[in-house]
């Protein structure tokens, strides 16, 4: 280095020096520290932005969740005293709805709903079925499993699954949810079904699951309308009942009955973790940046009356896995998070609340596999689960795996 650069250098330095002094010294003098009387000074006015009531429904229930479990709010609140409340600056319109014309019983079906949702009229049936009950998170249990965890299980498979399912169950149980202890780590699986109810017309499989119940013991049942907006509910239910039977599982594969997992590629991924990852685990095959599809033909249809916003970053709902903790945690963020009439952005949702982010996994193929690769055995043995796949599909992929004889190699770049 030439010394003339050297002394710019040097000047340069100098210059910026002077500079910061004269600038800490500014600041200073306008936040009066060097004032030896000077007060923590309180703002006399509002200073955070003003809260205006959505225009969507979910949103304006959720606004008002927001304001009940928020600490300040609440004993106002709850001791019902109308000079508080006004003083928590809680806005007329959210005001109005806790005067709501609702049923005591959230469990009750609420036909004030007609008169609260904008175009309630007009939406679909399936949204009308959710709006009037997307209060209710308590619902009978039918079938339960209530000593499955006795002996906490190292990974717990709970497989979202309907009545008629039998074949996938057991495909299920013959492959991937085969229970039992490998190297040393207890394996679990439940299957999470509510009610094909007889309002349905769907036949009445009660008896047949009831007799499936005694012979494997691996089913959790509760008395609702199984549907797709109401998988929320089974996700709630499901939450409920490991916190309150099986707190102290390590891991939680939460996922479909049409999909294939390779269990084993799963514990020797969770082995592996170190302490400080494994107790924040969430992987997935995670979206981010998405909203609410408006096109009325889809199956994620959500109008703008229901929903405005965009979602949280989160994981397909065709298999997840998350650590025991993160389980209680969505537990008691599922309490202060409004029902949505989809499931895995609604636990994303709950992520949010806990301030969780979903991590994206490469193994968790939602989306299936490049057509090419799809009777190639390597390739699933370097996944973590592929959807979609029939049971007979199912069994005979996991019989590639159990092949003693099977070698691989360097397979897992060129998976699409
Ligand atoms: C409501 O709270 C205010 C302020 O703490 C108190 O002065 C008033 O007595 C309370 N009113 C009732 C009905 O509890
Ligand atoms: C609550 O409802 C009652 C009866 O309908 C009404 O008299 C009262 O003004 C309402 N209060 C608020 C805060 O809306
Ligand atoms: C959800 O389940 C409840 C209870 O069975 C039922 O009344 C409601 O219609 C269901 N909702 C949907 C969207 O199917
Ligand atoms: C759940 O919430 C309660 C209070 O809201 C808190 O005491 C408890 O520690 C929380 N549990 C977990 C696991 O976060």
């Amino acid at each position: 280095m030439h010394t003339s650069q050297m002394k710019n250098r040097i000047l340069g330095l100098m210059m910026f020096n002077v500079l910061l002094f004269i600038l800490v010294d500014i600041s200073m003098k306008y936040t009066h520290v060097r004032d030896q009387n000077s007060k923590v000074r309180i703002p006399s006015t509002r200073f955070w932005k003003k809260l205006t009531v959505s225009e969507a429904f979910w949103n304006r229930r959720q606004q008002l969740l927001d304001h009940i479990h928020n600490p300040l709010f609440a004993s106002a609140i709850a001791a019902g005293n109308d000079t508080l409340i006004d003083a928590a600056t809680i806005p007329a319109g959210i005001l109005a709805w806790i005067n709501d014309t609702s049923p005591e019983d959230p469990c009750a079906p609420d036909h004030s709903m007609a008169s609260r949702v904008k175009d309630y009229d007009q939406l679909p049936q399936r949204f009308k079925d959710f709006l009037r009950y997307m209060r209710c998170r308590s619902y009978p249990m039918v079938l339960n499993v209530p000593d499955l965890c006795q002996e906490p299980p190292f990974l717990l498979l709970a497989v979202k699954s309907l009545s008629p399912h039998f074949d996938r169950r057991q495909a299920i149980r013959q492959s991937w949810g085969r229970a039992g202890t490998f190297a040393g780590h207890k394996v679990v699986t439940v299957f999470l079904l509510g009610n094909a109810a007889s309002t349905d017309h769907f036949p009445d499989l009660s008896g047949m699951v009831q007799h499936e119940s005694a012979l494997h013991g691996d089913i959790l049942q509760w008395n609702y309308r199984d549907t797709f907006f109401n998988l929320t509910v089974k996700e709630v239910l499901f939450l409920e009942w490991l916190h309150h039977s099986c707190p102290g599982v390590s891991y939680v594969f939460k996922g479909d009955d049409d999909v294939f997992v390779n269990t084993h590629r799963i514990l020797n991924y969770l082995g592996g973790l170190r302490r400080s990852k494994s107790r924040d685990l969430f992987i997935g095959d995670v979206i981010t940046g998405a909203g609410p599809h408006r096109n009325k033909k889809l199956k994620y249809y959500i109008p703008e009356s229901v929903f405005q916003g965009n979602y949280p970053p989160y994981a397909g709902g065709g298999g997840y896995i998350y650590s025991g903790d993160v389980a209680m945690r969505l537990y008691n963020a599922s309490q202060k998070v409004s029902l949505y009439p989809i499931d895995d952005v609604y636990t994303g949702m709950c992520l949010q609340k806990i301030g969780l982010l979903p991590e994206k996994h490469k193994d968790f193929k939602t989306f299936n596999i490049d057509e090419k690769y799809r009777d190639n055995a390597c390739i699933y043995s370097a996944l973590m689960l592929v959807h979609s796949r029939t049971p007979q599909e199912v069994i005979q992929i996991w019989s590639w795996l159990q092949d003693p004889g099977l070698r691989c190699q360097a397979v897992t770049k060129v998976v699409g």
